[in-house]
């Protein structure tokens, strides 16, 4: 993705770019199926399963937050409102309907199989079938590539992580499209440390290793989730406050997923001025650009490309090397990556009509 010179000035023409980065293909790697879900979704959803349906207005009501707790309460609110395979089945297809018309070619979705076994004490397998229902609707009717990353939430600890994997290392063996495991959840709580001996397991039995990390606190965050191994960082935000940190990063390239409008929105970062990723992409990170939870936060992954254009000067070929990165850093296999690399890189190029 380097072949291109990167044109001097950031793209000006806002609708002719909308549409430009809309068409580029991409991959979205920081995703919460839960947190594609819209209100409306979860009204219809509620007319089937409930007696005494959701209205409009209490749908909406479990969208506000003001802080990462409340974010986090929203979060689980709302997965707790689905409840059967068909509930599963008809999110993930609609979720692919917004990746289709962001231009997304592959997602890594994450499902908070955590909150399944710990809130609610249901198995996971019947729910699963109906993702993969959707999953492969979506991918027939869209043209759009899912994987999925089962996600523990760190605040409910190692022995509830410790039945996410498993089932992850227990489903994997029949379903190819399990490729990953994850936390989540509040960082303040606990770090990474404690599911070192999880994550070497997940590892052994053929799963990749995300986490989320320095979100809500400090590099520590961000060191630990690297010394337990694992592969792909969520956010990284606090990565700027150590030099040291940023070198190994350099170094190894480990991916980050970065959220940006996530961070705004959760308070994690004050100012969308602040947020690092211009200094991350300038100093050689591997920075890839995600929506994380787009229904709790209004963006999707083509208004994250727009707003890295608008607040920080990205240009055309800049979100073009993005991309690229996105699907470097997928858990694609290599023939699929070259095909859609090969693609981000036949795309034409951007004609900005003010410059
Ligand atoms: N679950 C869903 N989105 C999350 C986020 N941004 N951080 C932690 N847990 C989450
Ligand atoms: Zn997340």
């Amino acid at each position: 993705m380097h072949a291109r010179p990167h044109s001097p000035s950031p793209a000006t023409d806002d609708a002719a770019l909308a549409q430009w980065v809309r068409g580029l293909p991409k991959a979205e790697l920081h995703l919460h199926l839960e947190g594609t879900v819209a209100p409306e979704t979860l009204v219809s959803l509620s007319r089937r399963n409930d007696e005494e349906p959701l209205t409009l207005d209490a749908a909406q009501s479990l969208y506000r937050y003001t802080d990462f707790t409340g974010f986090l309460l929203a979060f689980k609110a709302i997965t707790e409102r689905l409840r059967t395979p068909e509930d599963y089945e008809e999110i993930t297809y609609a979720m692919m309907r917004g990746l289709r018309a962001a231009g997304v070619a592959h997602a890594e979705v994450y499902v908070s199989v955590g909150v399944v076994y710990y809130w609610r004490r249901i198995e996971f397998e019947p729910l699963f079938a109906g993702m993969e229902r959707g999953r492969m609707r979506g991918e027939h009717d869209f043209g759009v590539s899912v994987l999925w990353i089962f996600d523990a939430v760190r605040h409910f600890g190692p022995e509830e992580a410790a039945r996410v994997f498993r089932k992850a290392a227990e489903m994997q063996a029949l379903h190819s499209s399990i490729v990953g495991i994850g936390v989540g959840g509040d960082e303040r709580r606990t770090g990474a440390e404690p599911f070192r001996d999880l994550y070497a397991e997940a590892r052994q039995a053929g799963l990749h290793l995300t986490a989320h990390a320095g979100e809500t606190v400090g590099p520590e965050g961000i060191w630990s989730a690297i010394n337990i191994g694992a592969e792909r960082l969520g956010h990284a935000l606090s990565a700027e406050r150590d030099d040291e940190l940023i070198e190994v990063l350099a170094q190894k390239q480990i991916p980050l997923e970065i959220c940006i409008t996530s961070n705004v929105r959760t308070g994690c970062c004050v100012k969308v001025e602040d947020h690092p990723v211009r200094n991350y992409f300038d100093r050689g990170l591997m920075v890839t650009l995600n929506s994380d939870d787009p229904a709790l936060f209004g963006s999707d992954l083509a208004e994250e490309y727009l707003l890295a254009s608008r607040v920080f000067g990205f240009t055309a070929e800049h979100l073009r090397e993005l991309a690229g990165n996105s699907v470097e850093a997928s858990l694609l296999p290599p023939a699929r990556k070259l095909q859609l690399l090969r693609q981000i890189e036949q795309y034409p190029d951007f004609e900005d009509r003010a410059r």
